[in-house]
């Protein structure tokens, strides 16, 4: 599975719901190949499939520090089933090139979800973890960073990305 092409603000396609997964058959292994491998790539913390334009629900998350080994977490029909407490982390986003804004997001959250296997699990999740989770969630919704920020960053954020070049399809390897 070839690194495929990070979909930009503003293409539609990001806006896009994404669907229940309701086979995790060959074909949603090899997405969930390909995406950690364009995460990996890029290189990212996270990715969710609606990013490559494949609206199934499903994101990739890998927290490890640079000097630490991958831990790759696959999550397929992710819910939040419960939260609490406020963190305000600086997050960015593979969608929104050297854009950065403070989210105020749940400090902790226990996600369920079935990982590449299709087995279902839980995880408990705080700090980056937890935030990666949230900010990956709002993708499969169609939520982006830029809908978390005040109106004139909003606005200044919205005219940066729309004067940049525009994305030339890559070829597929
Ligand atoms: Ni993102």
């Amino acid at each position: 599975m070839a690194v495929r092409t990070i979909l930009h603000y503003p293409d539609p396609r990001l806006r896009e719901k994404a669907l229940p997964v309701a086979e995790i058959n060959a074909t949603i292994k090899q997405l969930v190949d390909g995406m950690a491998e364009t995460m990996y790539a890029a290189p990212g913390v996270g990715l969710a499939a609606t990013q490559i334009g494949e609206p199934h629900r499903i994101f990739v998350i890998d927290t490890a520090g640079e000097d630490e080994p991958s831990d790759l977490k696959v999550f397929i029909n992710p819910e939040i089933v419960a939260s609490d407490g406020k963190i305000t982390w600086e997050e960015g986003c593979l969608s929104f090139p050297s854009v950065t804004e403070d989210i105020d997001r749940k400090a902790r959250v226990r996600v369920r979800a079935q990982d590449r296997e299709g087995k279902a699990f839980e995880l408990d999740a705080e700090g980056l973890l937890a935030v990666a989770v949230q900010h990956e969630l709002d993708h499969l919704d169609g939520v982006l960073m830029i809908d978390h920020m005040g109106a004139l960053k909003k606005r200044i954020v919205d005219r940066k990305m729309r004067r940049r070049e525009p994305q030339r399809p890559q070829p597929s390897r």
